[in-house]
C-alpha cells in the first residue's frame, strides 16, 4: 500500500537532517550531528515532514501529488537567523569610512552617530517606507536560504516609534513567506533626549514601552515579543539591563541580551541567572560566564559578521563554549552599523575560519540550534518527522560547500512549510 502525500523531494546527493539530540538542541560536543542520508528523499504532507529516508524506499512507499527530482543536489534545513536589526531606513556608509580611517564604533556612537543616527532616520520615516526597505532585505535573505528570521526593534527609542517598528514587522509577517519572530529592543541605546539620564530612560521602558508593546502584540494576535537589551559600557550596565529584563519577564516576554560585544560586564551571567532564551555576541565573555552558559538552557548566539564588519580580529570563543557544554548558534546580526550581512552561508564561512567550527557544526548552529535560540526548536530547524518542511536544495551535492565557498549563493531552491517559494 502506498500512502498519498503532497510532495516528495528525491534524488538528493545527501539529506542533512540535523537531528535533535535527546529531544533538544545539539549541545556541547554533540554539535555537528548531521543525520546524513545518502541518495535521500523527503516526504511531505500538509507542510510537515512525514519521513526522510533513501530515495528508493520512499518512492516505493509514497504516492506524491507532486515530485521534485533534485538531481543530486544536497538538501539541508532552511536557515534560521536568530538575531537581526532588520527594520531600518537609509545607511551608514559614512561611518564605515570613518572606521577605516581609525574611529571606533563606540567613539562614533558617543559623538551622536551610530545607533542614534539610524534612530533619527527611522523616526522620520513612515511605516510604509520601513516595510518597503525591510522587505527588500527579507527577499534577499530568503534567496540566500533563510526561512525564519528574528527581527528587533530598537531604532525608535520612544513609544510611538518602537510601536511603528513593531507594526512594520507585523505587516511583513502577514505576507512574507518567512517565519518572523519579533523582539522589542527599546534598550538598544540611550536616545538623544535622554543623554546623561539613562535611568530615566529605563523608567520609560519599564513603565510605558513594555506595557504598550505587549498590548500592541495582543491586539494584533501576535505572540508576545522577546525583550532584549544592549548590556555594554556606553549603552546599559548590568543593573539597568536587569531592570529591563525583569520588567519584560513580568509582562510575559521571553528574554534575550546583547552581552560582551566589547567588554564583559556581567551580561551573560545575568542572562543565565534569569533563564534567558539566548545571550548574543559573547566576544569578551569571562571564563566563569562561559562555564555558567555551558550548564544552562541559554543559547549562545555568535555573530561573526559583526567583528568582521568592524574589521576586528577578536571573535566569540566558540570552542570554549562547546567544551563547556553550551548551545552554540549563529546569526547575521544584520544591521546598518556593524554588519549589513544578509547571508547565513557567509556567516557559516566566517565561523569555520575564525571560530574554528567544522562545516557540520556551522550548519547545525545555523539551523537547529538557531531555532532553539528563538524558542522554535520544537517546530523548525531540522528535517525530522512532524517538523515544518522548511528546507533548501543546494547547487552542490556536498553540504560542506556552504562554508567552504563564499561570496556567491549555492541555494538552488527554497521550500517553506512544504511549498516551493523560490
Ligand atoms: O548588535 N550592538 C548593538 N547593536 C547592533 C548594532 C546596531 C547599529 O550599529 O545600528 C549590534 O551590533
Ligand atoms: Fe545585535
Amino acid at each position: 500500500m502506498t500512502r498519498r502525500i503532497d510532495l516528495l523531494v528525491y534524488n538528493a546527493g545527501q539529506v542533512c537532517t540535523v537531528p535533535s539530540v535527546g529531544g533538544g538542541p545539539q549541545r556541547g560536543q554533540m554539535l555537528g550531528t548531521l543525520g546524513l542520508v545518502e541518495n535521500g528523499a523527503v516526504a511531505i504532507e500538509r507542510g510537515r515532514i512525514v519521513e526522510v529516508s533513501a530515495t528508493a524506499e520512499l518512492r516505493m512507499r509514497y504516492d506524491a501529488a507532486r515530485e521534485i527530482n533534485v538531481q543530486g543536489g544536497a538538501v539541508v534545513p532552511g536557515f534560521v537567523d536568530p538575531h537581526t536589526h532588520l527594520v531600518w531606513v537609509g545607511d551608514r556608509a559614512a561611518e564605515f569610512e570613518m572606521r577605516i580611517a581609525g574611529a571606533s564604533y563606540m567613539e562614533i556612537m558617543k559623538a551622536g552617530g551610530g545607533i542614534n543616527r539610524t534612530v533619527q532616520q527611522v523616526r522620520a520615516a513612515p511605516v510604509e517606507q520601513l516595510v518597503a526597505e525591510t522587505r527588500a532585505r527579507l527577499d534577499r535573505m530568503l534567496r540566500l536560504g533563510t526561512t525564519t528570521v528574528e527581527i528587533k526593534t530598537g531604532y525608535g527609542l520612544d513609544t510611538p516609534n518602537e510601536i511603528k517598528q513593531l507594526d512594520a514587522i507585523y505587516r511583513l509577517a502577514a505576507d512574507h513567506p518567512m517565519t518572523i519572530v519579533s523582539t522589542f529592543m527599546g534598550a538598544h541605546a540611550v536616545p538623544p533626549e535622554y543623554q546623561g539620564r539613562a535611568d530615566d530612560y529605563i523608567n520609560l521602558i519599564v513603565d510605558e514601552m513594555i506595557p504598550s508593546v505587549v498590548e500592541f502584540a495582543a491586539a494584533h494576535d501576535q505572540p508576545t515579543p522577546f525583550v532584549d537589551v544592549f548590556c555594554e559600557p556606553g549603552a546599559f550596565d548590568a543593573a539597568q539591563s536587569r531592570r529591563v529584563l525583569e520588567a519584560g519577564r513580568g509582562a510575559g516576554m521571553p528574554l534575550k541580551i546583547h552581552a560582551d560585544e566589547f567588554a564583559g560586564i556581567g551580561g551573560t551571567r545575568l542572562a543565565v541567572e534569569m533563564g534567558a532564551v539566548s545571550a548574543d555576541h559573547l566576544v569578551a565573555t569571562p571564563a566563569e560566564d562561559i562555564a555558567a552558559l555551558g550548564g544552562s538552557g541559554t543559547a549562545a548566539v555568535a555573530l561573526p559578521a559583526t567583528p568582521f564588519g568592524l574589521g576586528h580580529t577578536d571573535f566569540t570563543p566558540a570552542r570554549k563554549i562547546i567544551e563547556a557544554g553550551g548551545i552554540l548558534a549563529l546569526a547575521t546580526d544584520c544591521n546598518p552599523g556593524t554588519a549589513w550581512c544578509e547571508s547565513m552561508p557567509f556567516v557559516m564561512a566566517l565561523a569555520c575560519r575564525y571560530l574554528r567550527l567544522t562545516p557540520a557544526e556551522a550548519l547545525a548552529a545555523a539551523t537547529l540550534n538557531a531555532a532553539y535560540a528563538v524558542g522554535l526548536g520544537e517546530r523548525i530547524g531540522s528535517l525530522e518527522p512532524g517538523k515544518q518542511a522548511d528546507m533548501l536544495v543546494l547547487e552542490t551535492p556536498d553540504y560542506r560547500h556552504l562554508a567552504y565557498r563564499f561570496g556567491g549563493n549555492l541555494v538552488r531552491s527554497i521550500i517553506k512549510a512544504g511549498r516551493v517559494v523560490e
